[in-house]
């Protein structure tokens, strides 16, 4: 596995390899857990070149967030990538991706104003934050297929209509959420969780699971199935900042559970703002 560093190399590490077949991206943040590496691995099957681009973008950062204690550790994100047989690792500084003078942003409207994306939680800004540094890291390496989790859901459903809009040559491929034997999903915020904490944030798969375990004893109805989920975060003493039923497919409010039905949770527990969701209603 070559590392590289600027879009010159990537494109020219790139350009004798586009012959042999697709070119498949995993865009990360690094930390890498087990989810990055099911994404890795997906991609290692299906195409002839993978990059795995690994940039902690301050774009998608609100004021007062993570960003300075986001944890980091390329040595060991290469090690990993390398042995998963990745083929490029690209993980530009920040002055490749945001020069000076840098001026331009990419937002997608609407399905960014809700969940995470309301004023008063991360905001909208921080998916345009995704979406701009995706758009870019797209023209930056060009892949036939782009791979993202289902645990962020909402950035899955983002970056379709994104790339939908503006007719980007590229075909997304959402992945399944990874979990911790115990339920908990993976995550690179998982690492804030300190002593009992680790334990309340059992309550965000919990909810998920009880949902599910109502609609399929027949219940439809959004407040009985939300009451269920709440019942068990209530449990454990966590306050969620939000837990909603919305469509799978365009996040609009779901009143009922009716065909794919998104249950998503996000909530504060010590140091680590978390988030979860499940698909229920899936006929
Ligand atoms: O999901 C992530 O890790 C990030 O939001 C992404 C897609 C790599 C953009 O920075």
């Amino acid at each position: 596995m070559r590392t590289v560093r600027t879009v010159e190399e990537v494109r020219a590490a790139l350009a004798p390899r586009r012959k042999r077949g697709p070119v498949g991206l995993v865009p990360t943040m690094g930390a890498f857990h087990d989810g990055h590496l099911s994404l890795m691995r997906r991609a290692r099957g299906d195409c002839a070149t993978v990059v795995v681009s690994l940039f902690v973008n301050p774009a998608q950062f609100g004021p007062g967030e993570d960003l300075t204690a986001y944890p980091r550790d390329e040595t060991r994100d290469a090690a990993l990538a390398a042995e998963l047989g990745m083929d490029i690792l690209f993980a530009p500084p920040h002055e490749e991706v945001y020069p000076p003078g840098f001026d331009t942003s990419v937002a997608v409207h609407r399905l960014t104003e809700v969940l995470c994306g309301d004023p008063e939680r991360r905001g909208p800004e921080h998916f345009t934050g995704v979406t701009t540094v995706v758009t870019k890291l797209f023209n930056m390496v060009g892949p036939d297929v782009a791979y993202f989790g289902q645990k962020d859901a909402q950035q899955a459903i983002v970056i379709r209509k994104l790339v939908r809009d503006l007719d980007i040559p590229v075909r997304i491929e959402i992945l399944p959420t990874v979990r911790e034997p115990d339920g908990l999903a993976m995550s690179s915020r998982n690492a804030y969780l300190a002593g009992e904490e680790r334990e309340c944030a059992l309550a965000l798969s919990r909810a998920l699971r009880a949902a599910d375990a109502a609609v399929a004893s027949g219940r439809r109805d959004a407040a009985e199935v939300l009451m269920a989920a709440r019942r068990e975060l209530d449990a454990a003493g966590v306050e969620p900042e939000y837990l909603e039923l919305r469509s799978a497919e365009d996040l609009s409010p779901a009143e009922r559970v009716n065909g794919r039905t998104l249950l998503a949770v996000a909530a504060r527990v010590g140091r680590a703002r978390l988030i979860d969701n499940a698909v229920v209603g899936d006929e």
